[in-house]
């Protein structure tokens, strides 16, 4: 239970009704938030709340009917090892059987928006066009009529890491065909389910699964291939993005009126000391810059401070060309201006440094960089969840706003993702309401003090799902779920309370303290 703080000012009548009964202090604090927090912490009429998941997450249902294999489904089952406990997505939240129940969570919350993501080879079993699942299709149908009939918005990614195997067999995301099987995927979702569906995200994090997944090895596919890996998917990414975009625009925007973007996973970097401010800069053009300069820059193409290190860089490492392929005219007008708005995740920040000699950078992006010779660090003073990748540093999230807008102006903002990690058996959970509330105001000072147009903000996740390597231990969900029963029984915490709060009176409380 929280309540707000009755401070100095009010005298002991109000502060002793507060605590008498709970329907009254409920109403107290909606009265007391409404009067202390206009203005500065309401959020501006029409911005939208909502929560996520993606397929693999918490579907289950790996092999149900005719459904394909993924590199998820083939990552953790040949890589047992490489997943907490071993354990995997086999079964998840069985939201593929329990989809009612996250859509009655959904609308208890309130939620405005559901953001889930659609899993390709359930979709098209083979990977490609030629093979529908009849199966897969009525699933979502199902999901998305009902949110719809309860008054919610699906919000819908078409790609959150379930690559088809097939697809990978073939390359994956360093063939450049991929762009080619991506579009006539995401023409088949957009003329299949775009007549309900207004808000789609064509790619999730894609310097997660470039960036990580092709060079560490550490996640599906499993690639360790650090030299060109990154960059081909990269590339090729944002192609099949642009060529997702390019479709909608061309084929379905007159008729089905929806927006269509990219979702970025933002690191926000500051320098360790002033001398490493350049560091700072060259860093988040090498993660944000290189997914979004593209996209969203006037120019296009890549950020030029990275095409020239990565040319640099390159020929000092004995190649003859840069490692980061380059793109061609027609490719560059493809993907800018492929976007109608900039979609984000952000869940943390780190500070840079130059790497000491011999210093192993681990790999790009959220250990450091060999490519940068840069080491990222955290501020001890951070705390983290239970993911300790997920250091919390609220101001991060207005400044990464900012950095945007100086980069690419203006834009409309979507928060995509933002989230607290706990472990164990715990509804009761202050730090995720605290996290909320500190990252939120962050949206606000971001909205109000700068002017930035942010419209809507989506916390990870919904309910307690697989988090990729960190299995189920980790637990980002404002509902928990109960993976020792078999029907997966979910249970609200008392974040998914506050966070109802937050939605049905538009504002972030004055000042939330536990009792
Ligand atoms: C599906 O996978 C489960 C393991 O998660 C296994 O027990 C079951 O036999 C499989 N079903 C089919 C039809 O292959
Ligand atoms: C569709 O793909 C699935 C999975 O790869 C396969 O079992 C099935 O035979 C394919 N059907 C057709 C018509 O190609
Ligand atoms: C590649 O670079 C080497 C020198 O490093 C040069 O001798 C060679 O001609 C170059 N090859 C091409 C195709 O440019
Ligand atoms: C299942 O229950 C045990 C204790 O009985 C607990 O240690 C474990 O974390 C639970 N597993 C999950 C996935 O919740």
């Amino acid at each position: 239970m929280f309540m707000i703080t009755v401070d100095e000012g009010f005298d002991e009548p109000l502060s002793k009704m507060t605590h008498r009964r709970t329907d009254l202090s409920d109403l107290v604090a909606l009265l007391v938030s409404a009067v202390w927090c206009k203005n500065s912490r309401e959020f501006p009429p029409g911005f939208i709340f909502g929560a996520a998941t993606a397929s693999y997450q918490v579907e289950g249902a790996w092999n149900v009917s005719d459904k394909g294999e993924s590199i998820w489904d083939r990552f953790v089952h040949t890589n047992p090892d490489a997943i907490k406990n071993g354990e995997n997505g086999d079964v998840a939240a069985d939201s593929y059987h329990n989809w009612q129940q996250d859509i009655d969570i959904a609308s208890d919350i309130g939620l405005h928006f559901y953001r889930f993501s659609l899993s390709w080879p359930r979709l098209l079993p083979s990977g490609f066009i030629n093979n529908k699942s009849e199966d897969g299709k009525n699933y979502y149908n199902k999901l998305i009529d009902g949110l719809l009939a309860k008054g919610i918005e699906p919000v819908v990614t078409l790609y959150h890491w379930d690559l088809p195997q097939s697809i990978q067999d073939l390359g994956g995301w360093t063939n450049p065909l991929i762009a080619d099987y991506f579009a006539d995927y995401a023409d088949y979702v957009f003329n299949t389910f775009g007549d309900r569906v207004r808000t789609w995200l064509t790619i999730n994090e894609a310097i997660s699964v470039c960036d990580f997944g092709y060079n560490s090895g550490l996640t599906a596919p499993g690639i360790k291939e650090p030299i060109y890996g990154t960059y081909l998917c990269n590339k090729h990414m944002l192609i099949a993005h642009a060529k997702a975009y390019r479709i909608y625009d061309r084929y379905y925007r007159s008729t089905q009126h929806g927006k269509v973007s990219f979702a970025n996973n933002l690191l926000w970097i500051e320098p360790l000391t002033p001398a490493d401010e350049e560091l700072a800069e060259l860093g988040l053009q090498h993660s944000a810059g290189r997914y979004s300069h593209p996209i969203y820059s006037k120019k296009g193409g890549w950020p030029p401070s990275i095409e020239r290190f990565m040319e640099d860089y390159s020929r000092k490492q004995g190649f003859n060309i840069s490692r980061l392929p380059r793109f061609t005219k027609e490719e560059i007008k493809l993907i800018r201006g492929s976007y109608d708005f900039y979609a984000f995740n952000h869940y943390t920040t780190r500070l840079i440094r130059p790497a000491q000699p011999g210093e192993d950078t681990g790999f790009w992006f959220l250990t450091g960089s060999p490519e940068l010779n840069a080491v990222l660090v955290s501020d001890p003073s951070w705390p983290s969840g239970a993911s300790e990748m997920m250091l919390v540093y609220p101001k991060g999230m207005r400044r990464m706003i900012a950095w945007l807008r100086k980069e690419y102006g203006d834009l409309p903002f979507f928060t995509t993702e933002n989230g607290y990690s706990t472990s164990g058996h715990k509804l009761n959970d202050p730090d995720r309401i605290k996290f909320i509330k500190d990252y939120l105001e962050q949206v606000l000072l971001s909205i109000w003090e700068d002017g930035a147009k942010v419209f809507g903000y989506t916390y990870w996740s919904l309910i307690d799902n697989f988090e990729w390597t960190d299995g189920y231990g980790v637990k980002f969900g404002l509902y928990e779920v109960d993976y020792n029963d078999t029907s997966r029984t979910r249970t609200q915490r008392e974040s998914a309370r506050y966070f109802s709060d937050v939605i049905r009176t538009n504002l972030i409380d004055c000042d939330v303290t536990e009792t």
